[in-house]
């Protein structure tokens, strides 16, 4: 079986600047630098004939490259925060990207969930969702950074990434690169 999901990796200078906001978190698992991406859809658990197909499904997709930025910062988990996350600022191209992905992998058999896409960079995890102090401490650490912005940068790729977990966290390697060279819309 294959863990697999659909990202977008970062370019050094802002793997940088998100590794020097995590400086100082009073809270959580932060996620290893190398490890900082932007997912596009997460697929699952699948046996390996259907990564393949998803992957062929993937590899026929064509859309535009586009720049991304970072705005601002979140908590994903309502009043017991599970993830804090650097905010990626609204890019109807990726939208679109993440709805052809979508659809790729249903097209080839996975039955992706009806998600809102909420595109964000995980920056820590909180097992069990942050309370008390540790919640306090945290969101002040948030509130005195909001004014976070990295980028912009540009996407001439995504790819497709199997997680292998391990004790000491998820390893993810890219088992396949896809240009973005689509013709751009309008
Ligand atoms: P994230 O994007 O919020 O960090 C690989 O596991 C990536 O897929 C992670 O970046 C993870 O969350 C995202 N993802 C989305 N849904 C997931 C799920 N149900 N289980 C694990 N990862 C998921």
């Amino acid at each position: 079986m294959i863990r697999a999901f659909v990202g977008i990796p970062l370019p050094a200078e802002i793997t940088r600047s998100l590794a020097a906001l995590q400086a100082g978190l009073p809270a959580g698992r932060p996620v290893a630098p190398e490890n900082f991406h932007l997912t596009i859809a997460f697929l699952g658990e699948h046996p390996s004939p259907l990564i393949e197909d998803v992957h062929l499904a993937l590899d026929r997709l064509r859309v535009p490259s586009f720049e991304l930025s970072l705005a601002g910062l979140g908590f994903f988990g309502g009043p017991r925060p599970r993830v804090f996350f650097a905010e990626v600022a609204p890019q109807p191209t990726l939208k679109h990207l993440h709805e052809k992905v979508v659809q790729a992998a249903r097209g080839a058999g996975i039955p992706l969930e009806r998600q809102r896409y909420s595109p964000h960079v995980t920056l820590a995890r909180f097992r069990g969702g942050l309370v008390g102090e540790q919640a306090e401490e945290m969101r002040s650490f948030a509130v005195s950074r909001l004014g976070f912005r990295a980028g912009p940068f540009r996407v001439e790729e995504f790819v497709l990434f199997r997680s292998h977990l391990g004790r000491n966290g998820p390893i993810y390697e890219a088992l396949a690169e896809y240009p973005l060279n689509g013709e751009a819309h309008g």
